[in-house]
């Protein structure tokens, strides 16, 4: 028998269906309340909200549960690769060897951008973020790769262009920010091989692919692959809700995701640690957080889900410590990190708002460790949830249920008001 919830307003009574997830996940069904009832909710950053039901992900904040497509995510980061992961989120399984071969020839056939493209790189002011000009160029991508009439072949290839173009991009668009020569794919190297090789090949010193490098990339990205209904896939889904194409529904998502409260927190992690070592000010920093008048706060620390701890950010924290063993690299920003994490962990303030290190807490070390500058690092967490984005536009555009996206409001303005004439004012 369906549940359902009963709402009294008045003097009537309205009948809320319940709808339940395949993890016992529960939600009122309010669809028809407005109609019904003519009240709304509301609900502020949509934290009791759900905007849609989805197969892709699930996580349990207090267990610190995080699976794609069923497998746990750290099955996944010991295992897979991130082209396979990638496969896995968009296909909504695992493929056998012959799928993934023939996706890996389909990366490599579409990696090389238009060389139209690379003025747009060259005329951006050097100083621009790699995020401003990621999210521009994913939308002119449209404009260089035009509609097919298939719309699944359609879909298909301006997925596989999107995963492989968009890491060619990134590279490149380093490569011009530093006003070196720019490093073509190669079809002899993996996804994230070849992604290190465009960023650190030079002419005059051979890039030698590092296997701990790689392996510490495909887990970053893995991890980042995705996480259900967060600020920039609900950007995506919301865009695409309008029937925009796939490029700019992402271009949207790397918009979002720029922001210093979501993916733009591993470089303010970085900034935050750089910081505190170079003034060792750590105390401060710690009393600034917990300050209600500083709008500071400590970056990399809580969440909107996680309030236990967040899986990703255990798994990061132990590549930090086997990539740095392994490269024999002594980084005073971690020593830092693991005493910040100690003190905040112990402090009232931190275990009374639930606040644990996210995953943005271990990566921009893990980055640095690989060579990445900062200002990349959320262009590299753009890079990897992708496919998240794409899974998510892909299930949206197909849900028979979907509709335009059209919030309601209450509206908290002046009521009627005259017009004044600008000679009575
Ligand atoms: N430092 C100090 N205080 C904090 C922090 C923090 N990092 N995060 C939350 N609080 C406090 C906040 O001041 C508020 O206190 P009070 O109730 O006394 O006014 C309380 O905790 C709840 O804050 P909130 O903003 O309502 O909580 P939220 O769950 O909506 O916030 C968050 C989630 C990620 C925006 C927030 O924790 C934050 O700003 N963290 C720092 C930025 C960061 O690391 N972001 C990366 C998130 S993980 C990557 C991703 O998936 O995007």
């Amino acid at each position: 028998m369906t549940q359902s919830a009963k709402l009294i307003y008045g003097d009537k009574e309205y009948q809320l269906p319940i709808i339940e997830g395949t993890e016992g996940e529960k939600a009122l069904d309010i669809s028809k309340l407005r109609q019904e009832s003519g009240l709304i909710t509301l609900d502020p950053g949509f934290a009791n909200t759900g905007s849609c039901t989805s197969a892709i992900t699930f996580m349990d904040g207090e267990k610190g549960i995080l699976r794609y497509r069923g497998i746990p995510v750290e099955q996944l980061a010991e295992h897979s690769t991130f082209k396979e992961t990638s496969y896995l989120l968009v296909n909504g399984r695992l493929p056998t060897q012959k799928e993934l071969t023939r996706f890996s020839i389909l990366l490599n056939d579409h990696s090389l951008v238009h060389e139209d493209m690379r003025a747009f790189f060259e005329n951006y002011p050097r100083s621009s973020h790699p995020m401003g000009i990621l999210s521009s160029m994913a939308n002119a991508l449209r404009s260089f790769y035009p509609e097919l009439d298939d719309l699944e072949e359609e879909i298909n290839m301006t997925v596989t262009r999107l995963l492989s173009k968009i890491r060619t991009m990134a590279a490149m668009s380093y490569k011009i920010s530093r006003g070196h020569r720019v490093v073509y794919p190669r079809p002899d190297l993996a996804y994230c091989a070849n992604f290190l090789n465009m960023m650190f090949h030079s002419p005059v010193r051979p890039y030698e692919i590092d296997p701990d490098a790689v392996k510490a990339l495909n887990v970053f990205w893995i991890l980042h692959a995705d996480h259900e209904q967060n600020c920039s896939t609900t950007a995506v889904r919301v865009v695409g809700s309008a029937r925009v194409n796939l490029y700019a529904a992402i271009s949207a998502g790397i918009a979002a995701l720029w922001g210093p409260l979501h993916g733009g927190a591993n470089q303010a992690v970085i900034e935050m640690l750089t910081h505190i070592v170079e003034n060792k000010n750590m105390n401060r920093i710690i009393e600034r957080a917990k300050d209600k008048n500083d709008p500071f706060r400590l970056m990399g620390f809580g969440h909107r889900v996680y309030k236990t701890f967040d899986p990703r950010m255990k798994i990061m924290k132990k590549m930090c410590d086997t990539l740095l063993g392994k490269l024999k690299i002594s980084d005073p920003l971690l020593d830092v990190a693991k005493e910040l994490e100690e003190i905040a962990l112990n402090d009232n303030y931190f275990i009374e708002h639930n606040l644990y290190p996210n995953v943005d807490f271990y990566t921009g070390i893990v980055l640095r460790a690989i060579g990445i500058p900062t200002n990349m690092f959320t262009v590299m967490f753009a890079i990897g949830r992708l496919p998240g984005w794409i899974a998510q536009w892909r299930e949206s555009i197909d849900d028979p249920n979907w509709k335009l996206c059209r919030p309601r409001q209450i509206y908290t303005g002046p009521q009627e008001t005259r017009y004044v004439p600008i000679e009575e004012r």
